[in-house]
């Protein structure tokens, strides 16, 4: 594992974006598993940015797959993960609308569509990277505390935390209106991409991350699974590195 402390969160964001250019150069036809979210929000502006300024930067063959979607949501919904990556990164660079995978959250039968998005994957050749945010209780996509390491694409609850972080106003403006489920992608899901970036910025991350690396992996703390995967890359910046005890060998600072 190689961990690589920012100075601050725009720093990690570029960081996250430079991982991602370099990939998507060298490998056009790149599978590139995507969070939402404001940490991985900040990157996918960046590469807007460089892709409107590159002619040579291009997304044309690249396929993605969102990591979950909230259940009841529309596509169309401001508030879905759609919707966001539609307006944050997808409409402002080439990439064909129809190599973007998100789950669908307002599908009639959501355990369906969770096995057709697991097979969907596996049937494009599995995900290259996946990128991923760590949420303040140890989640990955909405992989709650409790999850199974080899949970697969499923339809899951939220637990009070989440709630109430997901309803602070920037996505969601009160509890009643966010939602109690969602699709994710599943642990196991994430451990078979071939490359796994987990990001985590600020303060409120920093007991996230010090449970993730210095406690004992278990369920309790979903990210601490993935600490085995063969190739992971884990950015931070110094705010969410700040109560780290026992950092990699492999840590660089940036
Ligand atoms: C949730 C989302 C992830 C996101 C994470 C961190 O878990 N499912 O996709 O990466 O939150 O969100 P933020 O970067 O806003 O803290």
């Amino acid at each position: 594992m190689r961990l690589v402390i920012c100075r601050n969160a725009h720093g990690a964001a570029m960081q996250l974006a430079d991982l991602i250019e370099d990939r998507v150069r060298s490998e056009p036809k790149l599978n590139l598993g995507l969070a939402t979210g404001r940490t991985s929000a900040g990157a996918y502006e960046a590469l807007v940015r460089r892709h409107n300024a590159c002619t040579d930067f291009t997304f044309r063959h690249v396929s993605t797959f969102n990591t979950d979607e909230f259940v009841g949501l529309k596509p169309w919904d401001s508030r879905s993960t759609r919707f966001f990556m539609n307006y944050r990164l997808f409409k402002h660079v080439d990439i064909p609308l129809e190599n973007t995978m998100v789950p669908r959250g307002d599908a009639v039968d959501v355990e369906s569509e969770a096995k057709a998005y697991e097979l969907l994957i596996k049937a494009r050749g599995g995900l290259d990277i996946a990128v991923l945010g760590l949420g303040h209780n140890g989640h990955v996509g909405f992989n709650e505390p409790g999850s199974s390491a080899k949970s697969r694409t499923r339809e899951v609850e939220f637990t009070e935390s989440t709630l109430a972080a997901l309803s602070d106003g920037n996505r969601f403006q009160s509890l009643n209106e966010t939602p109690r489920k969602a699709l994710t992608m599943g642990l196991a899901t994430f451990y078979e991409a071939r490359h796994v970036l987990l990001i985590a910025t600020g303060i409120g991350k920093a007991n996230a991350v010090h449970r993730v690396f210095d406690g004992k992996p278990g369920p309790s703390v979903p990210a601490s699974l993935l600490m085995d995967h063969p190739n992971l890359t884990v950015i931070v910046d110094q705010d969410a590195a700040s109560t780290l005890r026992k950092p990699p060998q492999d840590t660089v600072h940036v």
